[in-house]
Parts: C-alpha cells; structure tokens; sequence
C-alpha cells in the first residue's frame, strides 16, 4: 500500500511510521506532504522521499495532482493541522486517517489541538487519556474511530506530562494502524490487543505509563 503522510510540525510520528515500515512491511511511505516548511520535512529527505509543501493547503486540486502523480493509496494526516479540502476527502472517501492525542469521542473537534486538548483532559477530571486514530469526514475529529490505546492521567499531571505520555502511545497506534490498513487492503477497526499484534515490538510499561498508574492511582 502506497502512503501519503501529512505533517504540519517535528513528525515525531512520521518518524514512527518510518521506523516500523521496514522494507518487508507492506506499506510504503511515497510522499509527505506539508502545509508550511515543518521541521519534519527533514526526516523524509534523508530519506529519499519526495517531501513537498503545499503552496495553499486549501487548493484540493493541488492535493489531487500530487496524491495521484504518487499515485497513493492511503493519507495518513500525523499532526497535520489544516482541514483537508473536500475534494480530496470526497475522492479518498475512508482513504485519509488521523491521530488525535486524547480518546475520541470526547476532547475533539475545532481547536482542539496541541496543548489545549491536554489542558481539557485534565480539567474534566477524566483519570485516562490516550491516543485515537480516526477515518477522516469534512467534520474535525468527527469520523469513525478504529482504534484508541489509553494512558493513565496521574493526579499532578501537568498538559506537557500528559502530551508526552500519549505521544508514546501515538507512536505505536499509528503505525499499528497503518500496518493493518496495508494487510487488509483498507482501514480497519481495532481493538488494543490488535493493535500490539500489527507492532514488530510490543509495548512495554514504559511505553503506556501504566506502571506508574500501579503504584500511583487507587483502583
Ligand atoms: C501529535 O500529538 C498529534 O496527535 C497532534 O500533533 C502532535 C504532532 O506531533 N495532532 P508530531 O508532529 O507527529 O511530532
């Protein structure tokens, strides 16, 4: 399966993808597409993979000319910020998934990014949090979700402590993700214990924070 990834910052989790996409996988990484020079752009050039910045991410044509000369297959938005113009939606309709670092339903939607989704998670309380991958709708964040891995949220949690836990998660869901959308041919819903089956390494405690939630959390 030919992949598209769009990024709009570092790409820690295209660099994820790209570290579990080895020769043998798959999936195949053609193109990262970016709406401004993001820092990530670097990791895709080191890489020999086409690495192009969009002049108006608003122009669905320009997406199409590119998603097609590369002829792509699946677009994988990894910390892409912009809406993706319908057009491209439409014509990659159930083709296009998203990360969102918290577990949607809740904490998704218009400017709900960055800093600010984290901030909303521990204001309401909630004791877990996590990462979601999602079919990508002309709605933000609205589209069927396929697969979540929780964290646990600690009682003195600060956002950037919570952003880095989930992060860790991120960086295996998406992949995992990816990995089983190439096996079947299209995404597909996963449950937690499927999504470590698609990884080469399963995640550790270390990786989830669960271990900290053990000795830090009543049951
Ligand atoms: C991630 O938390 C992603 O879920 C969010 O933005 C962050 C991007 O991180 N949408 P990176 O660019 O992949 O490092």
């Amino acid at each position: 399966m030919r992949i598209a990834v769009a990024i709009s910052g570092r790409g820690s989790n295209l660099e994820a993808l790209l570290h579990e996409l080895g020769p043998k996988a798959p999936a195949r990484i053609v193109l990262v597409l970016s709406d401004r020079a993001a820092p990530g752009l670097t990791l895709a050039q080191a890489r020999n993979i086409p690495a192009e910045v969009l002049p108006d991410s608003a122009d669905g044509d320009a997406w199409l000319r590119l998603l097609r000369s590369y002829d792509v297959d699946l677009v994988v938005l990894a910390g892409y910020l912009k809406l993706v113009p319908h057009p491209v939606i439409s014509a990659y309709r159930d083709r296009i998934i998203n990360v969102h670092p918290a577990l949607l339903p809740g904490f998704g939607g218009k400017g709900m990014y960055g800093r600010r989704v984290h901030e909303a998670v521990l204001a309401s309380g909630a004791r877990e949090s996590g990462a979601s991958v999602h079919l990508v709708d002309e709605r933000y964040d609205q589209g069927p979700v396929l697969a979540r891995l929780r964290v646990p949220v600690l009682p003195d949690d600060t956002p950037e402590q919570l952003s880095e836990r989930v992060l860790r998660v991120e960086h295996q869901l998406l992949p995992a993700v990816v990995l089983a959308a190439a096996r079947a041919g299209r995404p597909v819903v996963l449950n937690e214990s499927q999504v470590t089956s698609h990884l080469s390494r399963t995640p550790t405690a270390a990786d989830t924070g669960l271990a900290a939630r053990d000795s830090r959390l009543p049951e």
